[in-house]
């Protein structure tokens, strides 16, 4: 290896493991433009220089490259001799190769080899890399047996880790379903590192013993490898050592398959806690029967049962004699006027189309073949126990979810500004509301989310009043539209602290990504619900709480505020784990619109909720769902198990460079400041004191601080622009300015906020359209500002101080009217009763806020109570629902909104409201 490697200070690469891929491509660039450079000058000065970034950047490559497969450590030797003996233009040449090859990902289809100077080698690259430019995509991107990297951990020599590759490599078969090449690590650190930097690896084989210490400074790592002291490590027998690694891999990377080769002492091996590994090899095992295991492990993964049962099935010649004829395209094939239906889809989505539930294929009602599987994989996949399709939306999904667990006059406590899905789920139900509100963002209109003191005093409440048996489930949104997370595990920990059996259902209609980053993934239902029944079993938690309620005790547990101050465990032998999750698998993964799954982790499923939920799917299920949505969220959910860690990475990386160019510069900055942290969460709930993910020195190395401690945190992938200073407000922002004078679509505004969104199919180049378009604009408005007359600019300077300054704060959730509670000393309300009193006309009237009609009404003294919903387009969340009481905060609001779209609300006649006397009627029994 090349000398400057080792006396280098510790190189930094690996702290902007953030935007590693990137930093990655962006080097190789670099190297070959400097190669490039090099070779054609005659300035022995700048020539001297250009070596020197040549090294630089060669150094820094080395230590990214050592945990890749392409280019092995065999090419960087061949690098650095060819460097050494300053043969540039033969390295410039071998670079070019290189980067070819990583850009148009040949080496994924065929073996790379960079000593040979064959013309024939180099076509077939440059072939790839137009195909690449042309396509957007590698050449023969889907037929080509999939590509993946074998991890093995081993304290090899250079030599050694030569004779494993090549061994691995000859065992290589034409008919292999999928084809991949080895990187060998040589401690402990490296194998954590190997697998957050390189998301080819998909399996990892565990072999012999290896040290602890990584030769690499890796502080930024640091958040990974926290607890873990060097020195009982070093005191841990080879077993110990690999068992804790394969945890912390499966903790970072769930679905990389792990293999264990052990020398010793077999007995004690698998005695312990062996779960993370797939299968344990003895050293004599030969290298084919790991190849076989390794295949087939990988095989289970990228199976995706429903979608080949769809496939072969439209492979088969029926006759259709059911009702449904475009099953087959025969509707359309034959048709004189609608035939540009296939000329546009194709036939095999009409092929594919069909009601069958016979021949191979399964019925989503009562599945028992490829669909059953689906499911199963995909619980497998999210860490839920058990997971069930949705064809109709997370809309959908949470009334199955609401009306499976909860009965007539159950109380849930729910966030006020949720998905409207939910507010009509209660009414369903006839679930007794407990509206909790969210922590305002009144310069920005928008809401953050329920800080957990208040939902601990809402429970105290219920508890005071002796009503907290009926308290039946808490239900939150995580995240939320503008991107705000909770902290799910505290959440649920402190909760089951006050209520042991409290059914926990988090909306993560936004968050199905989540569970495939390992920064993400801890603040999802099922991994939170996961940990806490594993944390629950164990003795040492048991020994935990004793400690704890001891303390607890000894403080003054009647008194309520101790239960707000203190932070709450829950009694290992009461608690029960009982968390669903909601997800829009179609907004953040791949799947056709409406593709959405229930995830459960609920240790009553079996006992108490199979069958009512049961019937709740059946209530809401379509008889006709639609197979083509099945067959995506089947392929969607193998995608993400096998390259979803890639493609949120990808997507994180992203997001990060466009708030990076956000914060920097100049122009921008002026007319659009991307929110913060700090800006969305305020500092009550960021222990982590973390005000920003980014440094401009450091880079973007806080955010897995503020994730692991923080009671509230911001995806970053969500972007929120505040744009009060251009004066335009966020409606006509996004219709004038982005969509029709660019095309680009967002689908979140707030009076003075644009959100855009990143997804996993977000690229690079998306990144900088976007910016460029925001540069134009910032132009444009800098322009009209230059432009503008005295009385021109007068108004402009009024509209940005309304948009800034002249902000109505969000009102809360007032009180149900007396009419719809049962109990005056608790706030639920029956919202079903509500809802449905309204349709006798003779229960309701107008009345008017705009001519001040209701306004004198309440000064009369008469409590006036919404009949309806009222919905404003944004926000997007009901200002009032039926049977609240309207405040004068809320009519406030209203008036001050100026936005066009009020559900609910006609202008012309006012609010619907129930009369006095139908509101003095006793309720019914
Ligand atoms: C928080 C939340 N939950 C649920 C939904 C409904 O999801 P779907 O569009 O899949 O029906 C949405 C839609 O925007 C949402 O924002």
């Amino acid at each position: 290896m090349h000398e400057s490697s080792h006396t280098e200070t510790p190189y930094t690469a690996l702290g902007f493991y953030h935007k590693i891929s990137q930093l990655r491509a962006d080097t190789w660039n670099a190297l070959k433009r400097d190669l490039g450079q090099l070779v054609r000058l005659d300035d022995e000065g700048r020539a001297r220089n250009l070596v020197k970034a040549i090294d630089v950047k060669m150094t820094r490559l080395e230590i990214i490259e050592d945990y890749h497969a392409f280019p092995s450590k065999e090419d960087f030797r061949h690098l650095w001799s060819l460097f050494d003996r300053e043969e540039y233009v033969l390295l410039e040449k071998v670079v070019k190769r290189l980067v070819r090859a990583l850009i148009s990902e040949s080496y994924r289809r065929r073996h790379v080899d960079l000593s040979e100077t064959d013309a024939g080698a180099e076509d077939l690259e440059t072939l790839d890399a137009l195909a690449q430019l042309r396509h957007g995509h590698p050449a023969s991107n889907s037929s080509a047996q999939p590509y993946f990297e074998l991890l093995i951990v081993d304290n090899l020599s250079a030599q050694e880790e030569e004779v494993v590759r090549e061994a691995f490599h000859s065992l290589r078969r034409p008919e292999d379903r999928f084809v991949y090449d080895v990187v060998t690590v040589r401690s402990f650190e490296d194998a954590l590192i190997a697998v957050l930097v390189n998301p080819n690896i998909q399996a990892c084989l565990i072999r012999y013993e290896f040290p602890y210490k990584s030769k690499y400074n890796l502080s930024a790592l640091r958040n990974y490898l926290e607890g873990l002291s060097e020195k009982e490590l070093e005191y841990q027998t080879e077993a110990e050592r690999s068992i804790l690694l394969s945890s912390m891999i499966h903790e970072l990377r769930p679905e990389i398959d792990q293999f264990l080769v052990t020398s010793g002492d077999v007995e004690a091996t698998a005695s312990r806690d062996i779960r993370h590994f797939n299968r344990i090899f003895y050293r004599e095992t030969d290298y084919i029967e790991q190849h076989h295991t390794i295949l087939r492990a990988i095989d289970s993964r990228y199976r995706t049962p429903f979608f080949d049962a769809l496939r072969e099935y439209s492979k088969k010649p029926t006759g259709v004699f059911h009702a449904m004829p475009i099953s087959r395209g025969k509707s359309v094939t034959r048709s004189h006027w609608a035939g540009h239906m296939i000329d546009f889809y194709g036939i095999n989505i009409f092929l594919a189309e069909t009601s069958a539930t016979s021949g191979g294929l399964d019925s989503l009602l009562q599945p028992y073949g490829p669909i059953k599987k689906a499911q199963e994989y995909a619980a497998r996949a999210f860490g839920a126990r058990q997971s069930f399709f949705v064809t109709n939306g997370t809309s959908t999904a949470n009334k199955i979810v609401v009306q499976a667990l909860v009965k007539p006059r159950d109380i849930v406590l729910i966030d006020r500004d949720c998905h409207k899905s939910h507010h009509y789920g209660m009414v369903l139900a006839g679930a007794h509301v407990s509206y909790l509100d969210s922590y305002p963002l009144n310069d920005y209109s928008m809401y953050g989310a329920v800080p957990l003191r208040e939902i601990k005093e809402t429970l105290l409440a219920y508890k005071r009043a002796g009503e907290l048996h009926r308290v039946k489930m808490l239900l939150l949104t995580n995240c939320t539209f503008d991107g705000v997370v909770y902290n799910v595990r505290r959440v649920m920990e402190e909760c089951l602290a006050i209520k042991p059996d409290l059914v926990f259902l988090w909306d993560e209609a936004w968050f199905a990504f989540a569970t495939f980053n390992p920064t993400y993934r801890p603040r999802t239902a099922m991994h939170a619900a996961r940990t806490l029944c594993d944390r629950y079993r164990s003795e040492a938690y048991r020994e935990e709480y004793a400690a704890w309620k001891e303390a607890f005790d000894a403080l003054d547990p009647d008194d309520d505020a101790t239960w707000l101050e203190q932070r709450l465990l829950p009694d290992p032998d009461t608690v029960r784990i009982r968390t669903y999750a909601t997800h829009s698998t179609h907004k953040t993964l791949t799947s056709l619109r409406q593709g959405s799954m229930i995830h459960v982790y609920d240790q009553e499923f079996r006992q108490r909720v199979e069958a009512p939920f049961h019937e709740a799917y059946m209530t809401h299920t379509s008889t006709s769902p639609n197979y083509q949505i099945l067959a995506s969220l089947d392929v969607g959910r193998m995608q993400a198990e096998m390259e979803g860690f890639e493609l949120v990475h990808a997507q994180v990386e992203a997001a990060l460079s466009l708030r990076e160019q956000l914060y920097t510069h100049p122009l921008l900055q002026k007319y659009f400041r991307v929110l913060k942290n700090s800006d969305m969460v305020p500092s009550e709930y960021r222990e982590s004191g973390v005000e920003s993910y980014y440094d401009p020195v450091t880079g973007w190395n806080q955010m897995e601080e503020a994730w692991a401690r923080d009671e509230f945190v911001v995806d970053p992938t969500r972007v929120t622009i505040a744009i009060g200073n251009t004066g335009v407000d966020g409606d006509a922002f996004k219709n004038e300015y982005l969509m029709n004078k660019y095309g680009i679509q967002i689908n979140k505004t707030s009076r003075n906020t644009v959100l855009f969104m990143t997804n996993i199919g977000t690229t690079r180049g998306s990144i900088a359209y976007l910016l460029d378009v925001l540069i134009k604009l910032a132009k444009e408005f800098e322009y009209r500002w230059e432009e503008s007359s005295r009385p021109e600019r007068k108004i402009i300077e009024h509209r940005v101080h309304s948009l800034t300054r002249e902000l109505p704060p969000l009102p809360d959730f007032s009180r149900f009217h007396a009419a719809f509670r049962q109990c005056s000393e608790t706030p639920e309300g029956d919202i079903r009763r509500a809802y449905f009193l309204s349709y006798d006309e003779e229960n309701t009237e107008y009345l008017r806020f705009d001519n001040g009609e209701l306004q004198a009404e309440m000064r009369a003294g008469r409590d006036v109570v919404s009949a309806s919903f009222v919905i404003p387009y944004p926000p997007g969340f009901p200002v009032l629902v039926p049977g609240q009481v309207i405040s004068e905060e809320i009519l406030h609001f209203l008036q001050a909104l100026d936005v066009k779209e009020i559900h609910g609300y006609r202008p012309e006649l006012g609010l619907i409201v129930f009369t006095e006397e139908a509101l003095a009627a006793p309720p019914e029994t």
